[in-house]
């Protein structure tokens, strides 16, 4: 876990079904609220399939050359299904509830992940699942009360990237209670970050006066976030997991 770093670029040798299958059965052997297992994996073989979801990963080319791409999503449907078929009746169509199907899906991606990684896979994650989920919804036909929370790209690794930074780890752990920055301490636990060469030339190469504005101006910007709250709160809906 220590030597891990994410992989964008993989070989064209398939995985194979055994070991896929070992992996989905170690994702589906992780925690989930009250064992509820409200969540959903699409995994996607199909190059006709990768190709109409490419534009809505923003044309990342993981998602056409990666044997494998998996869509982790919230999922209430099978059991508002199971509920309605035993004389239950769910009260699932809330926001409290698309938080406890995402938080499963998420913790499920991440034991794939982690799975995949000690097998010897590379993984990647994309976030564009969340930006585009109402066209991610259309392409793999996910009902109401199912939405895409994040997608996963595996494959043999054809690269090693170098691992990247890390805040050192006072900077994320609390003792006891949280303990609040003062400006010295953010100067300290983002210097490393901000001395790299390589965050230097991005601040130069996008002609900005600090890394932290490359990610407000750049990379993720508020307009972009307003955009895609506003599109993500009416898949919310559309899905059924807004009180209606
Ligand atoms: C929720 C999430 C979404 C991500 N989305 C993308 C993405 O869309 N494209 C991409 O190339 N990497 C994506 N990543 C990978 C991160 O860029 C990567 O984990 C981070 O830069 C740290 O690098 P490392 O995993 O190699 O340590 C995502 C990671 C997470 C956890």
């Amino acid at each position: 876990m220590l030597n891990r770093r994410t992989v964008r670029k993989y070989s064209a040798e398939p995985v194979g079904e055994s070991l896929l299958n070992e992996l989905l059965m170690a994702a589906a052997r992780c925690s989930t609220t009250g064992n509820m297992q409200v969540y959903s994996i699409i995994v996607t073989h199909d190059a006709a399939v990768k190709k109409e979801l490419l534009p809505f990963h923003f044309n990342q080319k993981m998602i056409v050359e990666a044997p494998l791409v998996l869509t982790f999503c919230a999922d209430f449907n099978r059991f508002n299904k199971w509920c309605a078929l035993r004389k239950a009746d769910p009260g699932y169509d809330n926001f409290m509830s698309f938080m406890t199907a995402a938080i499963d899906a998420l913790i499920a991606a991440q034991t794939f992940c982690m799975a995949a990684e000690s097998r010897g896979l590379g993984i990647c994650y994309l976030g564009t699942t969340t930006y585009m989920a109402h066209k991610i919804i259309e392409v793999l036909k996910l009902p109401r009360g199912v939405i895409p929370v994040t997608t996963v790209t595996a494959g043999w690794p054809a690269e090693q990237p170098v691992q990247v930074d890390r805040l050192p780890l006072e900077a994320v752990v609390h003792n006891e209670i949280y303990r609040d920055y003062t400006d010295a301490d953010i100067d300290r636990f983002y210097s490393e970050k901000e001395n790299r060469k390589d965050s230097q030339q991005f601040v130069a190469e996008n002609k900005k006066e600090s890394l932290a504005q490359v990610f407000t101006d750049i990379r993720y910007k508020k307009e972009d976030n307003v955009y895609f709250s506003k599109i993500l709160l009416q898949v919310l809906k559309d899905q059924g997991f807004m009180n209606q």
